[in-house]
């Protein structure tokens, strides 16, 4: 039967190291990875890096904002029904973004695409893709540090992981039985384009990022054993088990007055 592997976001950042760990991985042969994105060029281009297994790597360049972008995933995934039996041995749902900045100052139709990504999208797309999924086949949600504390001048993107980490803990609980793993991904700062979108061009750079090689391949190890979450710093996992002293409001006051974003 025909084993396939999802990773949202694939393009660059998280969601191309995931790919470029999996592809590479003793244990995929004879798969087919599906990674999807929008920019059509990028993904290819991207694509064509990945070379010299019997591993199958398709490019699917569409926006999955909001209902109708998992949509677009159960479109897929129906048409490769109709080929034949297929399972889907892994989900990675990487795509997301953030906007810096205090709320008020900020573009509400962005915010709202960005629940519509990191929150609607990844819910539907769970859904469409667990009926075809069974024993032994794994879920990772890449939320983030910031699900564990209300943060100001980020305050929709925190809430958006909150969600995601929150979800995927309570799918992890509800599939047990079914053997099949969800793993939520927390990483603080990690060196991708995340900053550069999230503050419209004025950083360029994640302050103080991370080698996201190194946090996918712990997310990837820890999600192989089954773990819940993947917290891979020391100091991430401090903050994340701090952050259950530190009331709401104080944390999301603090970091609105001393952590200024640019946006
Ligand atoms: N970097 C960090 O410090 C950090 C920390 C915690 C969590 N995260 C999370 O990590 C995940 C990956 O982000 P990253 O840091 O790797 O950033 P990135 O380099 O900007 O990658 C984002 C990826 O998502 C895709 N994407 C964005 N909007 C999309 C849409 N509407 N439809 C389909 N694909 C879309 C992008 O490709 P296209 O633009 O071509 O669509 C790209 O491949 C996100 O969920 C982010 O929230 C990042």
């Amino acid at each position: 039967m025909k084993r396939i592997i999802i990773i949202t976001g694939a393009s660059s950042g998280m969601g191309a190291e995931f790919a470029r760990q999996i592809y590479a991985d003793k244990s995929t042969k004879n798969h087919e990875m599906w990674l999807i994105a929008r920019e059509a060029d990028k993904l290819t281009e991207f694509a064509a890096t990945l070379t010299g297994k019997n591993v199958t790597v398709r490019t699917f360049a569409m926006d999955l904002c909001g209902a109708a972008g998992a949509e677009r995933v159960r479109e897929i995934l129906d048409k490769e029904s109709k080929r034949g039996k297929f399972v889907v041995d892994m989900l990675i749902n990487n795509a997301g973004f953030g906007t810096y900045g205090p709320f008020i100052e900020t573009d509400p139709t962005r915010e709202m695409m960005m629940v519509d990504l990191n929150c609607t999208a990844l819910t539907g797309i769970c859904g469409f893709a667990l009926p075809h999924m069974q024993r032994g086949s794994r879920i990772i949600n890449v939320a983030s540090l910031a699900a564990f504390l209300p943060l100001g001048n980020f305050a929709v993107y925190a809430a958006t992981k909150a969600y995601v980490l929150s979800f995927s803990i309570a799918l992890a609980a509800e599939l047990k039985e079914h053997g099949i793993s969800v793993c939520a991904l927390c990483p603080g700062s990690v060196s991708t384009n995340f900053a550069n979108v999230a503050s419209n061009g004025k950083r360029r750079e994640v302050l103080h990022g991370c080698d996201p090689c190194r946090v996918v391949a712990h997310c990837l190890k820890k999600s192989a054993r089954g773990a819940k979450i993947a917290l891979w710093r020391p100091k991430w996992k401090i903050t994340a088990f701090m952050s259950r002293f530190v009331g709401r409001y104080i944390g999301a006051r603090f970091t609105y007055l001393f952590n200024k974003r640019p946006h």
